[in-house]
C-alpha cells in the first residue's frame, strides 16, 4: 500500500518520524515534502498530498503542519478526501469506524512523535464501520458528494 505524506517547515520533523516508521513497517511512503525547516506554505503541501490520494496515486495519505489545521484544511480542499485532524488514540480509531478517513493530519508542534504513531497504527488497523451499519455507508457517502 502506498501511503503519500507531505508537511510544511512546522510538521517536517513528525512527519519523518511517521514515515520511517510506515516504512520500517512495509508500507511504500510518498514522501511530497517538505524537508526542511525552512518556512513554506502549508496550503500547496496539503493539496499536493490530497490530489495524490484523490486520484489514486495513494491510497491513504498524512500531513501534517505546525498545528495541523492549516494542512488539514488544505487537503480537504480536494473532492475525495476526508482528512481528520487527530489528537487522540480515541479520535485517530473514530476517524476510521465513522468517517472512513481516507487522510489523517497532525501537528508537529503538539503531538509527540510516539503518540502519532501510535495513533497511525490504530487508524490503519481499525475497520470502517460502514460496511455493516447503514448509517455510517451514508454519512460518507453524502461526504463524497460535497463539492463535486
Ligand atoms: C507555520 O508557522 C504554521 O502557521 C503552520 O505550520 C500551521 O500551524 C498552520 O495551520
Amino acid at each position: 500500500m502506498i501511503i503519500a505524506m507531505a508537511a510544511d517547515h512546522g510538521g517536517y520533523e513528525l512527519k519523518n518520524a511517521i514515515r520511517d516508521h510506515l516504512t520500517a513497517k512495509g508500507y511504500q511512503v510518498a514522501d511530497l515534502g517538505t524537508n526542511s525547516g525552512e518556512s513554506v506554505d502549508y496550503p500547496e503541501y496539503g493539496y499536493a498530498c490530497g490530489k495524490a490520494v484523490a486520484d489514486g496515486r495513494a491510497a491513504l495519505g498524512i500531513v501534517c503542519c505546525g498545528s495541523g489545521i492549516g494542512i488539514s484544511m488544505a487537503a480537504n480542499k480536494v473532492p475525495g478526501v476526508r482528512c481528520a485532524l487527530v489528537n487522540s488514540l480515541e479520535l485517530a480509531k473514530l476517524a476510521k469506524q465513522h468517517n472512513n478517513a481516507n487522510m489523517l493530519a497532525f501537528g508537529g508542534r503538539f503531538t509527540a512523535p510516539e503518540d502519532a504513531i501510535a495513533m497511525v497504527d490504530a487508524w490503519l488497523e481499525e475497520e470502517w464501520l460502514g460496511t455493516t451499519q447503514e448509517r455510517h455507508a451514508r454519512r460518507v457517502a453524502q461526504l463524497n458528494e460535497l463539492g463535486k
